[in-house]
């Protein structure tokens, strides 16, 4: 039977670590961090996301500035309060809630985004460094993914890593984080012939597919670490991941649940990522 790999714990541990590390800095300095989130429209999802974020940023003491505009918000003014936020040296980090409405290009917002206060790391210039291994930040949802494997003390050098999804969001940066400690890694897609073979192989197993319960128990090595990264609303209201838990859970030895697993982490790495910002910024005397 797999062990929980308990999200919400060690999401609480680096919560912890940016709040002592944020009351030092900020003694030292005078500067209060601060976070500026976008949302645009009513999306449920995304109101919930934005108002985690903001209770994350009063945990950890930052200041958290909302920017909650209309639905026709047209895409230059949305262009124009990135560029006024860029502008602005009591912002830190700016994060554009996606997604946008259908009428906005997320590409065009995002390169708009000064990368140094870019604390999703999705501007072009973020995800360049990541691929040559020179970052300041690491994008939220991967990373924490990355802080859930080493909770279980498993080195990823020299392990066969499969993620199933291929996004830019997650599953791309996640291949390359694994990548970056020596794994050998595989990206699965609606495209690949035989996904139980590819999963099967893996001893770190990372789903992010937005499929419910696509990765059966018997698409799981025994002793697998399996990391959901998946957050599937089901049509009884409950939510669940891409990896079926009952049945993955009598073959890996780690496991994350949905939820209660990668989504607490998310936020806890954006507090880190504003951390940095706010430190380099600072020290290039920003
Ligand atoms: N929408 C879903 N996940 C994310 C995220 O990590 N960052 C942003 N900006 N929007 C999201």
């Amino acid at each position: 039977m797999a062990k929980l790999i308990n999200g919400k714990e060690v999401a609480a541990s680096v919560r912890a670590k940016v709040k002592e590390e944020t009351e030092k800095f900020t003694n030292e300095t005078g500067i209060q961090v601060g976070l500026a989130v976008i949302i645009v429209g009513d999306n449920p999802a995304s109101r919930i996301y934005v108002n985690n974020k903001k209770k994350a940023c009063e945990e950890v003491g930052f200041k958290s500035y909302e920017y909650a505009l209309p639905a026709e918000t047209t895409q230059d003014e949305l262009l124009e309060l990135v560029r006024t936020l860029n502008n602005d040296e009591t912002v830190h980090g700016i994060l554009c809630q996606l997604p946008l409405p259908a009428h906005i290009d997320e590409k065009t917002v995002i390169n708009e985004i000064n990368p140094e206060k870019d604390v999703d790391a999705f501007h072009p210039v973020n995800v360049g460094k990541i691929m040559i291994g020179d970052y300041n930040f690491l994008p939220c949802t991967p990373a924490g993914c990355m802080e859930l494997i080493h909770s279980t003390g498993i080195s990823v050098k020299g392990k066969n890593c499969t993620v199933v999804g291929r996004s830019n969001i997650v599953g791309k940066p996640m291949a390359m984080l694994l990548l970056h400690e020596s794994g050998t890694v595989t990206v699965c897609h609606s495209k690949t012939v035989d996904l139980k073979e590819e999963c099967k192989r893996a001893d770190i197993l990372v789903a992010a597919v937005g499929v419910p319960k696509l990765i059966k128990g018997d698409m799981i090595k025994e002793g697998a670490v399996v990391i959901d990264v998946g957050m599937n609303r089901l049509p009884d209201g409950k939510l669940c991941g891409d990896v079926d838990f009952e049945q993955a859970s009598e073959k890996a030895s780690y496991i994350t649940p949905v939820p209660g697993g990668v989504g607490p982490m998310t936020i806890a790495m954006l507090m880190k990522n504003t951390l940095t910002a706010a430190k380099n910024m600072a020290a290039k005397g920003k």
